[in-house]
């Protein structure tokens, strides 16, 4: 890969409006980038969060021909693909409609980019697409195989990147995020909080009344489940220099440190006083350890992450706390 940063590049962000998309537009602004299309359908991003340098272009891509005007209407060189639903258990519940929205729009949106020479893509995975192994810790290699109807989807998705890479020498970056958490200063309040972090915030704030830690009786050192929790700011920080990146890879991003549900009550209760959770019955497809090795990020893309547990907790409660 180059360092060079080339800010004439003409960039789309297929879900840019939302809690991921919209720090990585506002992160490309900051590095020098100048030529950034956002495209959402807003069902879940918030036009708000679209950094006013950017266009924003509202459709869905489920809709070709939402895809077809966007890609007449603006020259691209590289697509970063964030667009997706991603609650599991509703994936459990309604399955064909994780397959349109994740797999359909993907489909869509590679035969565009296809039909219209685009041959850079930046996608957003995730740790869920690994079969569980008994160290917890996965690279890049381990097999994969899906829990849930969302994890189906993004390896499907991750299969389709691939053929079209095979045959159409489409330059891709993978990249399967582990547990994120924290903001880059756009104040992001999760809606539909599914993830601890929002829900503890939701509780310390008074919105929620408690959490409810899933299983003790893990094989961890307190018995709780154990997370590697990555900073959305190192997370987006990859995306950038994966911009610049002329090789195909998948990528794990996380710290490389475990964090028992535990210990993040514990340093949550220390950085912002006590509040009110109670251990209920494990949920089935729960993996008792799931770690990054990102050591091949470090190898290939020049990147690590470099923000704490600490700083995940106090940017997040800054948002929460409405300071
Ligand atoms: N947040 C996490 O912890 C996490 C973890 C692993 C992977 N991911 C993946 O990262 C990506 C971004 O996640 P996020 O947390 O920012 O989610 P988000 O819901 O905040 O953002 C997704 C955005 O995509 C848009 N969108 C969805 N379907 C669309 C469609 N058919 N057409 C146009 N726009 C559409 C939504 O309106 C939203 O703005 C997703 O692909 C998600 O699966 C997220």
């Amino acid at each position: 890969m180059s360092n060079k940063i080339t800010e004439y590049k003409k960039i789309l962000v297929v879900g840019g409006a939302g809690y991921i998309g919209s720090a990585c537009v506002k992160v490309l602004f900051e590095r020098g980038y100048k030529n950034i299309i956002v495209f959402d359908n807003l069902d879940k991003g918030r036009v708000d969060l679209v950094d006013s340098r950017a266009v924003f272009v509202q459709g869905d891509l489920r809709h070709k021909e939402d895809l077809n005007q966007l890609f007449s209407n603006h020259d691209f060189d590289c697509v970063i693909h964030f667009a997706a639903l991603k609650a599991v258990g509703e994936s459990e519940k309604f399955p064909q409609k994780y397959f349109e929205n994740n797999v359909c729009g993907t489909a869509n949106l590679l035969a565009v980019m296809d039909e219209h020479d685009v041959k850079q893509i930046i996608f957003s995975s995730t740790a869920c697409v690994y079969a569980e192994k008994a160290s917890g810790v996965y690279v890049e290699s381990d097999p994969l195989s899906a829990p849930n109807v969302y994890g189906s989807t993004k390896i499907i998705c991750e299969n389709m990147i691939r053929d079209y890479n095979r045959t159409k020498n489409l330059n891709y970056t993978i990249f399967r995020y582990f547990n994120v958490a924290g903001d880059v200063g756009l104040n992001y309040i999760d809606p539909d909080a599914q993830n601890i972090f929002p829900i503890i915030s939701e509780v310390i704030v008074g919105k929620r009344s408690k959490l409810e830690i899933y299983g003790d009786k893990y094989e961890t050192r307190d018995g709780t489940c154990i997370r590697d929790y990555i900073h959305l700011k190192d997370l987006v920080s990859a995306h950038v220099l994966a911009v610049e990146s002329v090789n195909s890879f998948e990528f794990n991003l996380g710290t490389e440190k475990g964090t028992t549900v535990r210990e993040l009550v514990d340093s949550f209760v220390r950085l912002n006083g006590k509040f009110a959770f109670e251990t209920v019955s494990a949920r089935k497809g729960d993996m008792g350890v799931s770690l990054a090795d990102s050591s091949l990020a470090l190898d290939k893309l020049g990147w690590r992450a470099v923000e704490g547990l600490d700083t995940m907790i106090v940017d997040t409660m800054v948002v929460y706390n409405g300071k």
